[in-house]
């Protein structure tokens, strides 16, 4: 099946009891950047089947605390720091109930939302611009000022538009191309650090 191939990273993660091989993008993205520390609240949106739940879970131990959002439901992990909510991210009852349930300001949003692909390149990089700007929306709701940002975007001509907003809005932005990402994909990560606050939102970039 297209998109679907058991490649060495599928193997892998079914070997290490990872849920998804898309875990090892994260993984790397961590290595490299140490964006989640012990305790820290985070938010990953588009979070089933689980694999990046697994991975931050682990790194933040049981002093930290995460929120999962998904369309799908998912399955329940052992850690009791996991909140799940299944539901639309674009619906404001969810992301009021991302809020409660996160008890606090976020130190990362994460995001690895993935609209269902047409196959066609434009229209599947539009959808998920508008995810990620949705993604945006909520991080800027609830990051503490100097909070992270990350999130998974298509390429396409107006991936520069939302890096634009993104460096308006912290500190540095890059832009992340995990080796685990597979080489047909258009996608990256968009990596933003430094959260300069709510108040901040629609400025000008400082590029
Ligand atoms: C690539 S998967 C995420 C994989 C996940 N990071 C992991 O490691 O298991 C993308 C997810 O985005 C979810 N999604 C897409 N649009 C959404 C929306 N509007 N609200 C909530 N979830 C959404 C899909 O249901 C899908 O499960």
């Amino acid at each position: 099946m297209m998109g679907k191939r058991k490649d060495h990273y599928y193997r892998k993660a079914k070997q290490e009891g990872y849920r998804s091989r898309a875990a090892y993008k994260l993984l790397e993205i961590q290595k490299r950047f140490a964006i989640f520390e012990r305790g820290s609240r985070v938010v990953d949106l588009g979070c089933a089947p689980g694999g990046w739940l697994q991975l931050i879970a682990a790194e933040i131990g049981p002093e930290g605390r995460i929120v999962g959002v998904d369309l799908q439901k998912t399955r329940g992990l052992p850690a009791k720091n996991v909140v799940l909510i299944q539901g639309d991210i674009t619906a404001p009852n969810v992301q009021s109930m991302i809020r409660e349930a996160l008890g606090g300001e976020a130190d990362v949003v994460t995001s690895d939302l993935s609209p269902n692909l047409t196959g066609i390149g434009f229209q599947d990089h539009l959808r998920s611009c508008e995810l990620t700007r949705t993604a945006l929306a909520v991080a800027r709701e609830l990051l503490r000022p100097g909070g992270v940002f990350l999130a998974k975007i298509f390429q396409g001509e107006d991936l520069e538009s939302v890096v634009t907003e993104l460096k308006g809005e912290f500190e540095r932005t890059r832009r992340v191309v995990p080796r685990a990402s597979r080489k047909a994909s258009s996608e990256i990560y968009l990596l933003a650090q430094g959260f300069r606050g709510a108040s901040c939102a629609g400025s000008n970039p400082a590029v």
